[in-house]
């Protein structure tokens, strides 16, 4: 099958690690025969230095005529003036906002053979897996108010928590939907000792519960959810979070995956079914980590698992996605580790030279 893939690779270590989602990709479409035509675009830092703005028109509009969307990372120090009036960033949110992709979905897996690569007691780790469903296009992020203003008392910064009764139960549907395809359990993270907002969150995600039976909802405090994710992290299977609490979640859970280079995420506008083919937007959850930006080392797993995300998701391609899952275990499994993930004495091995391993992994 022939389809049509927006690639905008953004800045630091996104055109590096998406280089190599791109590889696998391309290695599917030989072993299983589909023709994936490639559209590249520039987004953040790097649109803003040749067009002035984080996102232009064009991307925009390759970006919402594509089958799907593979992102790298936007950002860097170069563009991180608080006073800039643009940032890159704000190319990455717009995009959310236009392709609608309000349920930003990532998994958090521990592959047994890099338990000695994290920081976390081997016990701690056993039996970890959840799915992180975090809002996207709502909450502090997007709502209004927002800005800097000169007032009597100096300078004021507003931001403005803000969700409808509509945005918080689309997005719980989707973790309701998903605890269903796995073992029944439902985590909504909230505030509602606080903010109003989180208390709205409750009552529709109460409300909803009354629908899925055969989900067992639990409430936890943003507050408490961070301490439990690294005290009994299995106990979780899947959690739902406003948009800014599940930034923050998930990178506390990469801790748990041992690195944030092999978390992938799915953004979509409804609720995941394997085989289907809908319009997605895939990126790691990693940033551009401008430390480390050009020097060959970024671990390219996250792309490649959200380039397997988007088989799955929006390309209708199952089996394939399997493969290149496989891959990336088989790899690690053979001993090959990234920088990031090579606990002591192991040799690491480059972006390229793992990602061309995956690739071939795949054929
Ligand atoms: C992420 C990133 C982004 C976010 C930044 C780069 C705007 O941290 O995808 O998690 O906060 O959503
Ligand atoms: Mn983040």
């Amino acid at each position: 099958m022939d389809f049509n893939i927006a690639v905008l690779s953004g800045d630091g270590i996104g055109p590096e690690v998406t280089a190599e989602g791109v590889r696998a990709l391309e290695a599917v479409g030989r072993a299983f025969g589909h023709r994936f035509t490639l559209q590249y675009g520039d987004v953040g830092g790097v649109s803003i230095d040749r067009f002035g703005v984080a996102l232009t028109d064009d991307v925009r509009g390759l970006a919402s005529d594509a089958d799907a969307v593979l992102f790298g990372a936007v950002g860097g120090p170069k563009w991180d003036d608080p006073a800039a009036a643009t940032r890159p960033e704000d190319g990455l949110l717009a995009l959310r906002a236009h392709l609608g992709v309000f349920a930003n979905i990532r998994p958090v897996k521990v592959y047994p053979e890099l338990t000695a690569s994290s920081v976390l007691k081997p016990h701690v780790l056993e039996g970890v897996d959840m799915v992180v469903v975090r809002e996207l296009t709502g909450g502090l992020y997007y709502a209004l108010p927002k800005g800097r203003s000169e007032t009597p008392q100096g300078v004021v910064g507003v931001d403005t928590m803000r969700y409808s009764e509509a945005e918080i139960e689309r997005v719980l549907r989707v973790g309701f939907e998903l605890a269903r395809g796995r073992r029944n359990k439902l985590t909504s993270v909230d505030k509602a000792n606080v903010l109003e907002t989180s208390r709205l969150w409750r009552t529709v995600a109460t409300r909803l519960a009354s629908e899925y039976p055969d989900v067992e909802l639990e409430h936890v405090l943003v507050d408490a959810c961070a301490m439990q994710l690294v005290l009994h992290p299995s106990s979780y299977d899947v959690i739902v979070a406003e948009n800014t609490f599940g930034d923050i979640l998930t990178d506390e859970a990469a801790i748990l995956a041992a690195s944030m280079g092999l978390l992938p995420s799915a953004s979509l506008s409804g609720v995941p079914q394997a085989g289907m083919r809908t319009p997605g937007f895939y990126e790691p959850i990693h940033g551009t980590a401008p430390d480390i930006a050009g020097q060959g080392i970024a671990n390219p797993c996250g792309s490649i698992l959200s380039a397997a995300m988007m088989l799955r998701y929006s390309l209708g391609l199952t089996e394939e996605a399997a493969a290149m899952e496989r891959a990336v275990q088989s790899v690690l499994a053979q001993g090959y580790r990234t920088a990031d993930i090579a606990a002591g004495g192991d040799t690491a091995t480059g972006t390229v030279q793992m990602g061309e391993l995956i690739a071939q992994a795949v054929g």
